[in-house]
C-alpha cells in the first residue's frame, strides 16, 4: 500500500503561500502523528496548533508528548536522547521523565546545590493511543491546568471482526476552510468527479434532515445517495442501508454506514498544525467484503484518491486567499458550515465566561431542520 500510507505534501505550504489564520479551539484532544512513527527508544515531532511536540513510546508501552522545547534554554528536546524511560536533553543533559515531564536528574547539580530538580518540569500534554494515532490533549495556552477533557475520540467499531484503514493530507489553508470543505455538499459532483464515483450529470435535488445534538449536529439516519457507485455496490447485501453523519466540535466528522450486520465507520477529522495550515485525517473500519482478498487495497486506492481531489482543490483555493478575497455562505448548501462558525463562537464565548449561567456553550440549532440542495 505505498501509495496510500504516505502523508501527502501539499506543495508550499509554508511561507507566504499561507493564508489568513483561524482562531484556534483548545482543551481539546487532536491527532499528532501514527504511532507506527513512535520506535523503539526514537523521538518523533509533529506540531499542533503552533506548538512543537516531542513524541515517543515508553518501553512498558505508554506513548507521551511533551512540548518541544526544554524548560532550561528551550533547544527542542528532539534533539535529545531517549532511552526508553527518559528523554535526556542534549545541550545540558537534563533527564525527564516524558509522560508527566517532571525532572528527574539535573547532572550540573554538586552537593552545594539547594536546587530540587524534581520541582521542574517540562511541559507534557496527556496524550493516548487510539486507532493508530497519537491523541494529544492541548490546554489553552497560559491556562496552567492539566486537565484533560475524558478520553481520547474512538472510532466506533460494531463487531470484533473488522478490517481498518487510514490516510492523511496535508493542507495549505487553516482548519476553517478545510472544515467546511469536508461538510460541503455541493463541491461532490465537480470535485469528485469519477466514473466510479458520479458524474457532473448525476445532479439533482436533494433533500437531507440534520438535529442537534451536542456541540455539533447531525444528519439524521438516511438512505445514502443512490447514484453513486460505491453505495450501489452495498446493496449487494439485499438489506436496506442507513447512514449517518455527525459532526462534533473541534474538528470530528464521523459516519456510519449499516446494513443488517455488516458495517463501515469512519472517523475523519481536520487538524490545525499552525494557525493556516491543517492535516486532514480519516481512518475508518468496516466489515463489509470482509472475505474479498483484495478489499482492503482497493478501499485505499480510492479513498486517497477521493482526498487527493479535495487536497488538490484546496491547494488552489489557497491561491486565492493569499489576497483576502471577501468569501460567500449561501443557503442552504453551506449552511453546515454556518453552524460550524456558529458553533465555534459559541464555544469561545462559553471559554470567556466560565460557568456563567452553568448552561455551556449555546446551541445554534433550535431543533431538527430539512436543508434542500443540488448535488
Ligand atoms: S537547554 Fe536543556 S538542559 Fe539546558
Ligand atoms: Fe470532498
Amino acid at each position: 500500500m505505498p501509495f496510500f500510507d504516505r502523508t501527502k505534501k501539499a506543495t508550499p505550504a509554508r511561507g507566504d503561500n499561507q493564508g489568513p489564520a483561524a482562531t484556534l479551539l483548545y482543551d481539546d484532544w487532536y491527532p499528532a502523528l501514527r504511532t507506527a512513527r513512535l520506535k523503539r527508544g526514537k523521538l518523533a515531532t509533529a506540531m499542533l496548533l503552533d506548538i512543537p511536540l516531542v513524541l515517543g513510546r515508553r518501553n512498558d508501552g505508554r506513548v507521551f508528548a511533551m512540548r518541544d522545547n526544554c524548560p532550561h534554554r528551550g533547544i527542542p528536546l528532539s534533539y535529545g536522547w531517549f532511552d526508553g524511560e527518559r528523554v535526556t536533553c542534549r545541550y545540558h543533559g537534563w533527564e525527564f521523565e516524558p509522560c508527566s515531564g517532571q525532572c528527574a536528574l539535573i547532572p550540573s547539580l554538586s552537593d552545594q546545590d539547594r536546587l530540587d530538580a524534581s520541582r521542574i518540569y517540562a511541559t507534557a500534554f496527556p496524550c493516548e493511543e487510539q486507532d493508530g494515532y497519537a491523541w494529544v490533549f492541548i490546554p489553552r495556552p497560559g491556562s496552567g491546568r492539566q486537565a484533560r477533557g475524558g478520553k481520547a475520540p474512538e472510532l466506533a467499531k460494531f463487531g470484533p471482526r473488522y478490517r481498518s484503514a487510514h490516510l492523511s493530507a496535508e493542507l495549505p489553508c487553516n482548519v476553517d476552510h478545510g472544515i467546511i470543505g469536508l461538510m460541503d455538499p455541493a463541491h461532490g459532483p465537480f470535485v469528485h468527479q469519477a466514473w466510479w464515483w458520479r458524474s457532473r450529470a448525476s445532479i439533482r435535488e436533494k433533500v437531507k434532515r440534520f438535529e442537534p445534538i451536542p456541540e455539533g449536529f447531525r444528519m439524521s439516519a438516511h438512505a445514502p445517495s443512490a447514484n453513486s457507485a460505491p453505495y450501489k455496490l452495498l446493496g449487494v447485501y439485499g438489506q436496506p442501508v442507513e447512514t449517518t453523519i455527525d459532526f462534533v466540535l473541534p474538528n470530528r466528522r464521523t459516519e456510519t454506514i449499516r446494513c443488517g450486520d455488516k458495517w463501515f465507520s469512519s472517523l475523519t477529522t481536520v487538524t490545525p498544525v499552525t494557525a493556516s495550515t491543517c492535516r486532514i485525517d480519516v481512518v475508518a473500519a468496516w466489515n463489509m467484503f470482509y472475505y474479498l482478498p483484495l478489499a482492503t487495497p482497493i478501499a485505499k486506492f480510492f479513498g486517497a484518491k477521493f482526498v487527493r481531489q479535495d487536497q488538490i482543490t484546496m491547494i488552489q483555493q489557497a491561491e486565492g486567499l493569499r489576497y483576502n478575497p471577501s468569501l460567500m455562505l449561501i443557503d442552504d448548501a453551506d449552511k453546515p458550515a454556518k453552524w460550524y462558525f456558529a458553533l465555534k463562537q459559541a464555544r469561545l464565548e462559553a471559554e470567556r465566561e466560565p460557568s456563567g449561567c452553568g448552561s455551556g456553550p449555546k446551541h445554534p440549532m433550535e431543533g431538527p431542520v430539512e436543508l434542500h440542495w443540488r448535488s
